[in-house]
């Protein structure tokens, strides 16, 4: 498996480029706009365990997905801290070469876990926190988690010297408006890139409205009203959020506009889920099982071949096409296909 194949490109042309790996389906938070109390309760059926990917699964698969361009895996989960002896996967992954690998958590057990993660071989990482006030954040993580014991995981990443901290924001009309400038206030000249995401319509229990969603705009201009910004060119092609930096040269910030300006088109992520079936949108009905030739004894030119055709006839762009006609489509929850 040393020799990279030509770029894979899917039938709009665009490149198999990164790969979002869910380690678990669980979560210690039960955000409203992704896992809602109603609906994961504690009825709820969470995968059983050999239905998981394990470790190695998840790293050959990882190999496979390097040799076909992939540059970039991050883990997600539910709340990947949760899966027992993440740092144990994050070693096997980081040995692959030319990857870029990160992790996206709630920041609840990070303080315990942002040494051992390092020490793994994690460079960098992305907190989600939506408020800095308790109450509206008890309100959104309807968990009884506190601010404070996310800002304290933020710090022992920046402690262990994973860099950069990226602390993503979803807001939503009428719940946290507020946090946008409340976050912004204090991130500002920290180093941590704040990022505001547009509240989605993923999975199928958010009861999500469009009259919810603050627009990247108007986010946009919640802030300038306070601190001037100008917009940066991005980093990379398909970069998900538009970038800014503030004028008075205090860092800079990220707005991920997926429902006013979806960034479909050059779309180049996969998702694989906790239970090893590939998806080739996050509003995907339907994932392609992998676990099953995996665990059969297929061998890597059987899977390379398998994921190859997959991409190759990869049509999704549902952000560009969403409507009312879409928003009756059958739609996978993003605690299980990750975010
Ligand atoms: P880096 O820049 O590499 O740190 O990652 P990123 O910009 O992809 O950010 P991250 O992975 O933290 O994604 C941020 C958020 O953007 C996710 O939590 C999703 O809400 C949203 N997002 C990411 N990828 C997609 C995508 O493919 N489609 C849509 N609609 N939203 C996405
Ligand atoms: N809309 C936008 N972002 C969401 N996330 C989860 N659900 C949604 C949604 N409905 C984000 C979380 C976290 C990441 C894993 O996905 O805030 O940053
Ligand atoms: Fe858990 Fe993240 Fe979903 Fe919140 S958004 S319930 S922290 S997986
Ligand atoms: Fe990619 Fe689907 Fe998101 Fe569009 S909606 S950016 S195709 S994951």
């Amino acid at each position: 498996m040393k020799t990279t194949q030509p770029r894979l490109q899917d039938a709009l042309g665009r490149p198999l480029q990164d790969l979002r790996i869910s380690v678990t389906d669980r979560c210690n938070f039960r955000c409203t706009y992704c896992m809602p109390r109603e609906i994961f309760g504690p009825d709820h059926a969470f995968l059983p365990r050999p239905a998981l990917l394990t470790f190695e699964e998840i790293t050959r698969v990882a190999r496979l997905f390097a040799s076909l361009g992939v540059h970039k895996i991050r883990l997600t989960g539910g709340e990947p801290l949760l899966r027992k002896q993440v740092e144990a996967l994050v070693a096997q992954l980081s040995s692959i070469s030319g990857t870029d690998l990160t992790l996206t958590t709630n920041g609840a057990i990070l303080a315990k876990k942002a040494q051992a993660l390092r020490d793994a071989g994690l460079k960098r990482i992305t907190v989600s926190l939506d408020a800095l006030d308790d109450a509206t954040f008890k309100r959104m993580n309807d968990a009884d988690f506190t601010v404070k014991q996310v800002l304290e995981g933020i710090e022992a990443a920046q402690l262990a010297g994973l860099q950069p901290i990226k602390v993503n924001a979803v807001i939503q009309r009428g719940v946290n408006e507020h946090a946008i400038v409340d976050l912004a206030r204090h991130f500002r000249g920290s180093g941590i890139i704040l990022r505001f995401i547009e509240f989605m319509d993923v999975g199928a229990t958010n009861g999500w409205r469009l009259d919810d969603v603050v627009s990247a705009t108007e986010i946009q201009q919640r802030i300038a009203a306070h601190w001037p910004v100008e917009p940066l060119e991005p980093t990379a092609p398909g970069e998900v959020a538009e970038r800014y930096r503030y004028c008075d040269g205090t860092g800079e910030i990220g707005i991920i506009a997926s429902v006013t300006r979806p960034f479909c088109r050059d779309c180049s992520r996969i998702r694989l889920s906790t239970d090893g079936s590939l998806f080739t949108c996050l509003f995907a009905s339907h994932g392609f099982d992998l676990k099953t030739p995996l665990r059969a004894g297929a061998d890597d030119a059987t899977l390379l071949q398998s994921i190859s055709s997959l991409w190759q006839h990869r049509t999704d762009r549902y952000s560009e096409i969403r409507s009312e006609a879409t928003q009756g489509r059958r739609k996978i929850e993003m605690s299980y296909i990750g975010g």
